[in-house]
């Protein structure tokens, strides 16, 4: 699969400076991964080829074990492959030293866990702010891009708070404002939503989606959630470490229009309890499950 002529590619709203309109984002080679665990040799990914341009938002799908976090960490130059070439931005980084990684990996990616991974005696500023400090952001200006980024995810009045005064959605958002603050031109999210609630996913995917048609981030995430998946322009599905499908979305949700129809359970209440004071759900409101 070299090619998916059937995917509409819009033009980027702020293309990265490096790339034109033409190079992919990610470009994937023949990529192979085996873990050599001495006895046994595992290959997570067998021969993935794959193309994602500037402006995208794919959803990577897969049953459990089908190699998508592999792919995500290869992508997120967390890990190399084993064979193939990767090209970022149209450079080939399949040979690149950690430290080349490391360095690439700041300047262009963001990355999202589903266990939001964040320092857990640092506050949501300071732990926003870790990365600009990898990058060499001058340290007067470190504490101001960290609070833009909080604000671009609707956090400018938790900074001050510790992860263990954050609900679980408040958390992943500034696990988002931290992939932010050294303006990525790539966002990758491994199963971001894998720990929320339904309505706290659908809005960490209203900011995703915000990310993408605003500010023309191109977004890749992985999920098992095929609800969570139509949120996406495109969808891909791995099996047994291959690449199976790749389909674009039709009749995609939109994740702000969706949010109003959810019954209105903020981050607040899910942290205290109901209280007295909510706002009682729309009547044709399902509580949020999962
Ligand atoms: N660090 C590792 N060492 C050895 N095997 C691994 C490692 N990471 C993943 N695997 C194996 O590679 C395969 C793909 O795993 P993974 O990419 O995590 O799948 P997914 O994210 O789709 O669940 C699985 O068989 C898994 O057990
Ligand atoms: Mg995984």
């Amino acid at each position: 699969m070299n090619e998916h002529p059937t995917i509409a590619q819009a033009p980027p709203v702020s293309p990265a400076p490096a790339a034109s309109a033409t190079t992919p984002t990610i470009r994937l080679d023949g990529i192979y991964k085996t873990y050599d665990l001495g006895e046994v040799q595992v290959q997570a990914l067998r021969g993935v080829s794959l193309e994602i341009y500037p402006g995208e938002f794919v959803a990577i799908m897969g049953a459990s074990g089908s190699g998508k976090s592999t792919l995500m960490n290869i992508l997120g130059c967390l890990d190399k492959p084993t064979k193939g070439r990767y090209f970022l931005d149209g450079k080939d980084v399949s040979g690149f030293s950690k430290d080349e990684l490391a360095k690439i990996r700041s300047q262009k990616i963001g990355f999202v866990f589903q266990q939001f991974n964040l320092l857990a005696r640092t506050s949501a500023l300071e732990n926003v702010e870790l990365p600009t400090i990898y990058a060499g952001v001058p340290i007067e200006e470190r504490a101001r891009r960290a609070q833009e980024a909080l604000k671009r995810v609707g956090l400018s009045d938790r900074a001050g708070h510790f992860p263990s005064q954050l609900s679980g959605g408040q958390q992943q958002r500034v696990a988002i404002a931290r992939a932010l603050v050294n303006n990525p031109s790539l966002l990758l999210a491994d199963e971001p939503t894998g720990n929320l609630d339904s309505r706290t996913s659908v809005e960490i995917m209203d900011i995703l989606q915000q990310l993408n048609d605003q500010h023309g981030l191109t977004v890749v995430i992985v999920t098992h959630e095929p609800d969570i998946a139509q949120y996406a322009k495109r969808a891909v599905e791995f099996r047994d470490g291959k690449l199976k499908k790749d389909v674009v979305i039709h009749n995609r949700s939109i994740a702000a229009e969706v949010l109003p129809t959810l019954p209105a359970l903020d981050d607040e209440d899910a942290i205290e309890g109901i209280g007295t004071e909510s706002p009682a759900p729309p009547s044709n409101g399902k509580p949020a499950q999962k």
